[in-house]
């Protein structure tokens, strides 16, 4: 089962947009598929009309067993919805002696798929380290532009701190260039750096796509949605490159083209 978060610090980058879309194409490709919502803006219930008896923080407060917390949406698809109360459990994962594994004890307790993709808030708190302490491999969806590039190289420091800090192996495993419009030329410059400085790491853009900023309002995927938008051709790009990363990444355990610092 690979476990995979999707972050970055920094906010409006894609990882919503990158969490869902990359969900529903590995489910439409036969993989199983559980896509856990960590940011209490609850993005994904809203892009997706979940309609959850218990969130992710009920769980946490032990009010129900994950199992609870797991809502179908399709065949292979499978979704953990956050809550505005997921706000709070700062307070709440501040209290334990290992405050960064709580989260790492409730989802041990999933299993059956092939993939659990996690989406992370825009920012570097406890929740965050929870996730990170759970998850195998992160993909960092990077806007193409200055501040994107820098916001990687941040996180990248942060991904490398935190393993050494918790004794961890958090490895990237895909850096995902979003936002990208080809006729600016911030775009082509900062998606030309990233690819050198990481060539093996990083996807092939994600192409700015005004389909994917209406999906979420119909409720759907961009495969559901637009399935012969630029936006469904990059994400089901994405989705094929993950799955040919099967083979090398089994378990997130083993040797691969990774980045620690
Ligand atoms: N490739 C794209 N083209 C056009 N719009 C996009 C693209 N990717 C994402 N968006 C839109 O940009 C906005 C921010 O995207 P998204 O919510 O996925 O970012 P995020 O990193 O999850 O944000 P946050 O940090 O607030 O959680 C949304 O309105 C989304 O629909
Ligand atoms: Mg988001």
């Amino acid at each position: 089962m690979r476990t995979i978060c999707i972050i970055n610090n920094k906010g409006g980058v894609g990882k919503t947009t990158t969490a869902i879309n990359l969900a529903a194409g590995l489910s439409r490709h036969d993989r199983r598929v559980l896509l856990i919502d960590l940011d209490p803006q609850s993005s994904i219930d809203t892009s997706l009309k979940v309609r959850a008896q218990s969130s992710i923080h009920d769980a946490m407060l032990g009010k129900v067993p994950i199992q609870q917390c797991i809502t179908n949406l399709g065949t292979n698809l499978d979704v953990v919805t956050s809550s505005e109360s997921l706000n709070h459990a700062e307070q709440y994962l501040a209290q334990p002696e290992t405050p960064d594994l709580a989260l790492k004890r409730i989802l041990d307790q999933v299993g059956g798929y092939d993939y659990v993709i996690v989406d992370c808030p825009p920012s570097h708190g406890l929740i965050a380290h929870n996730v990170m302490a759970y998850c195998r491999e992160a993909f960092i969806p990077t806007s193409t532009d200055y501040l994107g590039h820098e916001a990687l190289r941040r996180m990248q420091r942060l991904i490398a701190a935190f393993n050494t800090d918790y004794d961890r192996d958090l490895r990237i495993t895909r850096i995902i260039p979003t936002m990208y419009d080809r006729r600016n030329r911030i775009c082509r410059d900062t998606l030309a750096d990233v690819q050198n400085d990481h060539p093996e790491l990083t996807s092939y853009p994600i192409r700015i796509n005004s389909k994917l900023k209406e999906a979420p309002k119909a409720g759907k995927s961009i495969f559901s949605y637009a399935r012969s938008s630029y936006g469904a051709k990059d994400y089901l790009q994405l989705v094929e490159e993950v799955i040919s990363m099967e083979q090398s990444s089994s378990g997130g355990n083993d040797q691969e083209a990774t980045v620690t610092a």
